[in-house]
């Protein structure tokens, strides 16, 4: 059978799967969502979002792109949040990076690469903020496993740079801003621990929206 023609198959299967454990389960889900997090990773295909976190239809709010980007010009991205926050009310913000990603290791080339070298510059912008921390690494795999996590920690700031999550934070106490990091070659999801609060009054001394005041 071709690969194309399985996928319809698997399909039936797992409509059939779930009939057999709830027979109203589509019935559900067709009456709308209330996801509690939005998950921003990357669109590397091992790096999976629901099926990591073990969730179902309905639970996260899902945007993924090269190297989990949040870029203050993307209408894309920006949209997700603005929407994820403001209308679903996600009670957590997620940005999971994974290692071995191929758009970190790209942005670390000396390499032109066209229409990605506007995308990959992001990332070359968290190497230049934190150039003291990642020049000082000798090992190449660990500076690379770094720069992974340092761009984790900036588009989670990004994140947190925006209007709506600072409005919606003040307001109800959520949501919170989260770092994770997938790690392909164990299958662990790390915690980076981001202090949400703290970050958040840092953003705020310099990227204050007034309406927030
Ligand atoms: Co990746």
């Amino acid at each position: 059978m071709k690969s194309y023609q399985k996928v319809f198959e698997n399909n039936k299967k797992w409509v059939a799967d779930k009939k057999a454990t709830d027979k109203e389960f589509f019935a559900k889900l067709s009456e709308g969502q209330n996801p509690e997090f939005l998950y921003i990773g990357c669109s590397d295909s091992r790096a999976t979002a629901e099926e990591l976190m073990g969730a179902g239809p309905g639970e996260v709010f899902v945007h993924r792109n090269i190297a989990n980007v949040v870029s203050n010009i993307d209408l894309n991205v920006m949209s997700v949040i603005e929407y994820a926050v403001a209308h679903l009310k996600v009670k957590h913000v997620v940005i999971c990076g994974h290692y071995y990603c191929g758009g970190v290791k790209a942005a670390m080339q000396a390499q032109d690469l066209g229409i990605l070298n506007p995308w990959l510059r992001n990332i070359r912008d968290v190497y230049r903020i934190h150039k003291k921390e990642l020049d000082a690494i000798t090992d190449e795999d660990a500076k690379y496993n770094r720069l992974i996590e340092l761009n984790v920690e900036e588009q989670a700031t990004n994140v947190i740079k925006t209007a709506v999550v600072q409005r919606q934070y003040i307001n109800t106490g959520y949501p919170i801003v989260h770092g994770w990091v997938f790690d392909v070659h164990s299958g662990n999801l790390v915690d980076l621990n981001l202090n949400f609060e703290e970050k958040l009054k840092d953003i705020q001394a310099i990227y204050n929206l007034g309406s927030l005041k």
